[in-house]
């Protein structure tokens, strides 16, 4: 199966308006000839539109850090999916391991956020993985597992076709420890698996999934050597010109 590679640049909750600009431009310079893999920026909410402007017509895609799953109403502080697909978006990231810790997020919300996303062809890049604590006690494959049957609750398979998953093991991220491919590429094998028992094995091929967790320019190439790795969800080093720029050229 022919997977197409995909780099996203997951910025968090970094940068201003000015700064985002300046990003992008460079970005947009340095990556507009690249064909061989899908790019994809996502800046925080106050950046957007002025990132839309830029990317207008760019192979670099447009995506969003979460979403609120009610299409709109009484929910101060939340963005919805038709908001995100308004200012431009295509792809949205959700059910990252920050928000599980940080803001609650269960797997019942990641499966709304999931629906509400699809409802308006915004594509959800649906993160997934284990603590330090879960990996040494040996519970990484339960874990993933209870995270990708969560998500994908009464999903059918032509949802969960246009889904991308990133495996994000919470004990890479920001660490600059990275899962070794070896790792990585057991526990992608993994939701194959369960993407296979769950639908079919040609949905389970057809499926594109990440590496995030620590993904610099030195480590891209050995991620992107494993068969299952498709790509990767990016932080830290999506943060700088030079180093995403690299991580998307050394990804093909
Ligand atoms: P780092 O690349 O900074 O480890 O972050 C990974 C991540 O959380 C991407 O969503």
């Amino acid at each position: 199966m022919n997977r197409k590679p995909f780099i996203a640049g997951n910025w968090k909750m970094n940068k201003t308006i000015k700064d985002a600009i300046e990003l992008i431009n460079g970005l947009k310079r340095n990556l507009s000839d690249i064909e061989y893999v899908d790019i994809a920026v996502c800046p925080p909410f106050t950046a957007l539109s002025d990132a839309r402007e830029i990317l207008m017509d760019s192979n670099i895609k447009l995506g969003a850090q979460n979403l609120y799953w009610e299409e709109e109403g009484a929910y101060t502080g939340e963005v919805s999916a038709v908001m995100l697909k308004d200012v431009g978006c295509e792809f949205v990231i959700i059910g990252h391991s920050e928000r599980r810790k940080y803001f609650n997020e269960t797997n019942e919300g990641v499966n709304k956020k999931i629906r509400a996303a699809l409802s308006v062809e915004l594509i959800p890049i649906v993160c997934v993985g284990e603590t330090l604590e879960q990996r040494e006690q040996g519970k990484t494959f339960d874990v993933v597992k209870d995270h990708i049957t969560g998500a994908l609750t009464g999903l059918s398979n032509d949802d969960v076709l246009k889904l991308v998953i990133a495996y994000e093991p919470v004990w890479a991220i920001g660490t600059g420890k990275t899962a070794t491919p070896e790792q990585a590429q057991e526990v992608h094998v993994h939701i194959r698996k369960l993407l296979s028992e769950l639908y079919n094995e040609e949905t389970a091929q057809s499926i594109r999934i990440q590496y995030g967790g620590s993904v610099k320019p030195e480590n891209i190439k050995e991620l992107m050597s494993q068969p299952d790795i498709d790509g990767a969800l990016v932080g830290g080093a999506s943060l700088k010109l030079d180093s995403f720029v690299e991580i998307v050229k050394g990804s093909s």
